[in-house]
């Protein structure tokens, strides 16, 4: 039978999906973590994983060191379509293939992020609470940021982010985007850094991939820029915003507020953003319902299930594509 590590808990039907077919070690449930994964490396053939925390508290990393334990190793599939904590190019380098669930996601992210930009906002949540307060028998709840007239700014038009744009010009926005270099086929404005793109929009939203290319693109240069009236919304990875300085502008009121739904180091959320009642805070729910992640473990099973019987995977990340074969 085919080994294969699941360093964190993935939900059931992952679990229940692979077990069946392959041996599946939950390091998670080992109560000494070192000697399972001592005893099982010369064996693993395959890693299943997602963003996650280790039983010891530390983030869990699929870097070069961690792959290198397995000599057999030969796919690395991830639960999501963020991997940035798979080192995909030393994979690639090192002949493993990386797979991720890229869109069956998309649509359910994109209304994830629209519904957190409304509430943010339209400060809909705190209204909410006031409303429960019983604070509407006093006086109604005060008027809000408006979505009209406003520009939206997209820091990264990938899928997700370009699902978020059609939501947008339903909406009436006007849209701008930021990227690598500008996409053929694409009317919206480019603005080649974020500063420029937070300078031209009034509300910024992140849905860049993340990892140490991107690491606080969005820093207190950014947000100043963004100003007194601007909302940055992040769906992507807390990675790519400098928490400290964005709790800064918050406080300061140097950005009209912020709706969050990623965070530097999931699930803490810090103290001093929980205090800014300027921001909207999810625990990212993204692609979070049944239906969507149903459909995301059934393509990762598909995945490995292909690579297991000598097939192609379906969706590799990009580091793995396979180049096209020369001509003949
Ligand atoms: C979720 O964050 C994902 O990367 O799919």
């Amino acid at each position: 039978m085919i080994e294969l590590l699941m360093p964190v808990r993935l939900s059931d039907a992952v679990i229940d999906g692979l077990s069946s077919r392959y041996r599946l070690h939950r390091l998670w449930e080992a109560p000494d973590a070192e000697a399972l994964l001592e005893e099982i490396a010369p064996r693993v053939r395959a890693i299943v994983t997602s963003a996650g925390i280790l039983a010891n508290g530390a983030v869990l990393r699929i870097d070069g060191p961690f792959m290198a334990r397995f000599p057999k190793l030969e796919l690395v599939a991830n639960l999501g379509v963020g991997y940035d904590t798979v080192d995909a190019a030393w994979a690639a380098a090192h002949g493993i293939i990386v797979t991720n669930t890229p869109d069956v996601l998309t649509e359910e992210t994109a209304d994830t992020a629209f519904g957190l930009l409304l509430n943010t906002v339209r400060q809909f949540p705190a209204a909410e609470r006031y409303l429960r307060a019983g604070q509407w028998l006093q006086a109604p709840f005060p008027l809000t940021a408006t979505l009209r007239g406003r520009r939206l700014g997209i820091l990264g038009l990938g899928r997700i982010g370009k699902a978020i744009a059609r939501r947008a010009e339903a909406f009436g926005l006007t849209i701008a985007y930021c990227g690598r270099s500008p996409q053929a086929g694409v009317a919206y404005a480019y603005f080649a850094t974020p500063r420029a793109l937070a300078k031209a929009c009034d509300i910024l939203l992140v849905a860049a991939p993340g990892g140490d290319q991107t690491r606080h693109l969005v820093d207190a240069d950014v947000l100043e820029a963004l100003g007194p009236d601007g909302f940055l919304i992040n769906i992507a990875r807390g990675s790519l915003i400098d928490e400290a300085a964005l709790i800064a502008a918050l406080r300061s009121q140097a950005i009209a507020g912020a709706g969050l739904d990623v965070f530097a180091r999931e699930p803490e959320v810090p103290a001093d953003l929980l205090a800014c009642d300027n921001a909207v805070l999810l625990p990212h729910l993204g692609s979070a319902t049944h239906a969507t992640r149903l459909a995301m473990a059934e393509l990762l099973i598909e995945n490995v299930d292909a690579w297991a019987t000598g097939g192609e995977p379906l969706t590799r990340v990009s580091e793995c594509v396979l180049a096209p074969l020369p001509e003949q």
